[in-house]
């Protein structure tokens, strides 16, 4: 009974002692047993390498560089901003070298040390830094989230718990249908090349992209890896480069932008069918429409940033209004050409009533003065005489001489029909526009979800792509 009592304290002991020093020693049940003098064994492990130590010095100084490996693994990536060009990544942050200087004889089974946040401020650590860091934070619930392991052989690991803000230029040429390749650069502020050089610890599988990261608008397609060597004023430095590549998921475009801007488009086209009377809907639709899409125009771009060049969505948005602005124009040229045929034929009523008046009263005058005020009323008549038709007429007229006229057409061209303005009446316009409206905004349709979808369809090369880390 007292044995039991005595084992339990003591391993409660070992607990409390451990974890107040923020050291977890990996040992079997015969170093818990003996656990007082395991912790004190850590204890004075870890002071003397306090006591010796000079943490502005960096390991194996003079010699050849600190090698310094780096993995990460992302936890969510929780923005990607057009308008700021950035984009936020959560992850822990992991860096491996060696420093010779913290080689240690543990007891037996103990070869890693474990200390926390407070023993890592007394210890050389490299000053790496995120070339495009926007801002960025550590996370400090409940206490500082990163942690140190001291291997015997004086590998270290230091793991930190990072957000990072990182400035991501993009190129929305074929917004929204684009994908983005977003960078995060990892350098030494103050070490150059022949001090401390980063690698990919892992080598392609340096980097690991939780299975849980998702966004509202965007896919993670995979990622990349480089190190490159960056030349500044201050010397070459060793610089590490994790591209992610995102994919947009366009089905809210599709929804809120393409299929509404697409069925406007279909709306004002029912002018067509329309009675060319009934101007007051005809005008009212067109109209309608083509505000519409200047909203759904504007709409959209107020989300996005001020670029100068063209999005593949406002090419569509932009056919678009000018499709329903061509119906608008459509029914405006069908509204000239009605007026115009209805002016015509007012005119051409009054002259064939006038025609007839004269030729009741030339049934008491002679021939020769009645054809005379003929020719004067076609001369009179501004559409045929700009068209030069006047003079030919009058000569037509003077040949047929005595002929009996038809009185119906007194004065009209042969071969034209009053109803038909250029050829073409009014109602063979909304019958054409039917036709080739429709028409054009399928062809339009087809080639722009073609071409885009085509050239879009970019991954960048020796990319690895999620769905084959996982
Ligand atoms: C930096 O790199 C360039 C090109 O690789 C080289 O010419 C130059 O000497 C290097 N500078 C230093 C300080 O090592």
């Amino acid at each position: 009974m007292y044995v039991l009592a005595y084992v339990m304290l003591s391993f409660i002991l070992l607990l409390k002692s451990t974890s107040f020093l923020g050291v977890s020693a990996r040992g079997n049940y015969e170093a818990t047993f003996s656990g007082r003098e395991l912790g004190d064994q850590i204890t004075e492990i870890l002071n003397n390498i306090r006591t010796n130590y000079d943490k502005r010095v960096r390991p194996n100084y003079g010699g050849e560089p600190v090698m310094v490996g780096v993995t990460m693994y992302v936890l969510s990536i929780s923005s990607l901003s057009e308008v700021e060009m950035d984009f936020t990544v959560d992850f822990y942050f992991r860096q491996t070298w060696t420093d010779p200087r913290l080689k240690f004889q543990g007891p037996p089974n103990v070869n890693t040390l474990s200390v926390g946040s407070e023993f890592i401020k007394t210890m050389w650590v490299p000053d790496t830094f995120f070339v495009n860091e926007k801002k960025s934070y550590f996370h400090t619930a409940t206490t500082s989230n990163e942690f140190l392991r001291i291997h015997d052989d004086g590998r270290v690991l230091r793991s930190i718990r990072l957000t990072v803000t990182a400035s991501c230029p993009m190129n929305l040429q074929y917004f929204p249908m684009d994908r983005q390749l977003c960078t995060i650069e990892i350098e030494s502020f103050g070490y150059t090349m022949s001090d401390i050089r980063y690698k990919w610890q892992k080598g392609h599988k340096s980097v690991g992209v939780s299975p849980d990261v998702s966004l509202p608008q965007f896919k993670v397609l995979g990622y990349r890896q480089s190190d490159v060597e960056i030349s500044l004023t201050t010397g070459n430095y060793s610089r590490l480069a994790c591209q992610i590549q995102f994919v947009r998921s366009m089905g809210y475009y599709l929804i809120q932008i393409y299929i509404p801007s697409g069925l406007i488009v279909v709306i004002s086209w029912v002018s067509f069918w329309l009675n060319r009377n009934a101007t007051p809907a005809r005008v009212a639709l067109g109209v309608t429409t083509v505000l519409t899409m200047t909203t759904l125009m504007s709409s959209t771009n107020a989300a996005l940033p001020k670029i100068s060049y063209v999005k593949s969505i406002d090419v569509y948005l932009g056919t678009c209004f000018v499709m329903v602005f061509a119906s608008l124009l459509e029914y405006a040229t069908v509204g000239y050409m009605a007026k115009r045929i209805q002016m015509r034929k007012n005119r051409f009523l009054a002259l064939q009533k006038m025609a007839e008046q004269k030729k009741a009263a030339m049934d008491h005058h002679d021939e020769h003065h009645a054809k005379q005020t003929e020719v004067r009323f076609k001369v009179h008549d501004p559409k045929s005489y700009s068209k030069g038709v006047g003079t030919l007429e009058n000569t037509v007229n003077g040949a047929r001489g005595g002929d009996e006229e038809n009185p119906a057409h007194p004065i009209l061209p042969p071969g034209k029909d009053i109803n038909k303005l250029y050829g073409i009446t009014p109602s063979d316009i909304d019958k054409y526009s039917r036709v080739v409206f429709p028409v054009c905004f399928i062809c339009f349709n087809l080639m722009y979800w073609i071409i885009y979808l085509h050239i879009s369809d970019v991954v960048e090369d020796d990319l690895v792509l999620l769905e084959a880390t996982t």
